[in-house]
């Protein structure tokens, strides 16, 4: 409502919006409320993931998809079953907003580019997946390489959804004195600079899944065995964490840039800063605060999602809904 409002108030300036345009607004304002919903939902996932394994809770139900044969297991609950069962719980949650936008993209599909139900579809595929290797952690008792796969698709899946929120926003319709255009070549150097710092975050993020389901750190700081994985680790925050430093460097080469960024740009850099300082902690406390931990994945998966929102947003001022067959301009 609002935005029709916002379109009919700009009409003498902008081009006249088709009721089958507003529609389409609509339909994408709808998708990406529930896709917001999914993207925290899968955030509080993988830190409940993180939970689970910290509290030793991976195998508290024997069985799967129910635990103890129930799908509310009253008789054996307590913390550790609890884990376990909250995680498969919005794991079911998290697959049937993202099985109801597919449906809805679907229904939709007349006044939506034909990518979004696509791009649901793959993410489908990806929940499917990840529910398969789940089933696999359990049968392989946690196998370290099933764990770290499973941690890897559920950063693809939340990757994924940003991706489909992110090229659906509609931009509002700004006043005539937007701003400096972004030159396209700024744009393609803008996306370089945070490519990087998203694919090393994603690898560090892998290393420390495999680190943490082979418990060598534990084993490191107790026993002085299998240091080498947590001096990866270690060693490879420093290119992470100066690649996450380069884009916000670029934001400043411009001021348009540097204003559409700054809400995302800002929280990178407080994410990096704690996410350092969690990982020096957890070795200070010798890995013995559960809260430290989560935290530290928590952080982790926090951080991949703002790369990826700054990686996907559209930079330029233009106003536009893109329809099956039409890219309407507004701006
Ligand atoms: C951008 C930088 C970093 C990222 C993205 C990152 C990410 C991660 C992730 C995702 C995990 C797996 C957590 C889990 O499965 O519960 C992990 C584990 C770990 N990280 Fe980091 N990390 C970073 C920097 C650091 C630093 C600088 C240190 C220490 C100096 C550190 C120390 C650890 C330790 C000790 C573990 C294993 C925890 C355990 O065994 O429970 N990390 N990291």
């Amino acid at each position: 409502m609002i935005l029709k409002t916002k379109l009919l108030c700009n009409q003498s300036n902008y081009f006249f919006l088709k009721n089958t345009d507003i529609s389409e607004a609509k339909y994408r304002l709808s998708l990406i409320r529930l896709g917001n919903h999914s993207v925290l939902a899968i955030i509080a996932l993988i830190s409940i993931g993180s939970a689970t394994r910290v509290m030793e809770a991976g195998l508290a139900c024997p069985d799967w998809p129910l635990c103890y044969g129930n799908f509310f297991p009253a008789s054996h609950m307590n913390l550790q079953v609890f884990l376990e069962w909250f995680h498969r719980l919005d794991a079911f949650f998290v697959g049937t907003v993202i099985l109801a936008q597919f449906i809805l993209s679907l229904i939709w599909r007349r006044y939506l580019p034909c990518w979004v139900p696509k791009t649901y579809s793959i993410i489908l595929f990806l929940i499917v997946l990840q529910g398969s290797l789940g089933a696999l952690t359990v049968i392989n008792t946690l196998a370290s390489v099933t764990v770290t796969a499973h941690l890897l698709v559920a950063l693809l899946i939340l990757i994924t959804s940003i991706f489909v929120n992110q090229n659906l926003e509609i931009k509002e319709i700004q006043s005539e004195k937007s701003g400096e255009r972004i030159l396209f070549s700024q744009i393609f150097w803008w996306k370089t600079s945070i490519c990087f710092p998203l694919i090393l975050t994603l690898l560090q993020s892998i290393i420390g899944a495999r680190l943490a389901s082979t418990w060598s750190a534990h084993l490191c700081l107790d026993f002085h065995q299998q240091c080498i994985n947590l001096n990866i680790h270690k060693l490879f925050a420093i290119p992470t964490g100066l690649s996450i430093l380069i884009p916000i460097f670029i934001s400043f080469s411009s001021k348009q840039l540097f204003v559409n960024n700054n809400k995302l740009l800002i929280s990178i850099f407080i994410l990096l800063v704690l996410q350092i300082s969690l990982g020096f902690s957890s070795l200070v406390t010798n890995l013995s605060q559960p809260f430290i931990l989560v935290s530290h994945q928590l952080i982790a998966s926090l951080l991949i999602a703002t790369l990826s929102a700054l990686f996907f947003k559209q930079q330029n001022n233009f106003n536009f809904i893109e329809t099956k067959n039409t890219k309407l301009i507004i701006n």
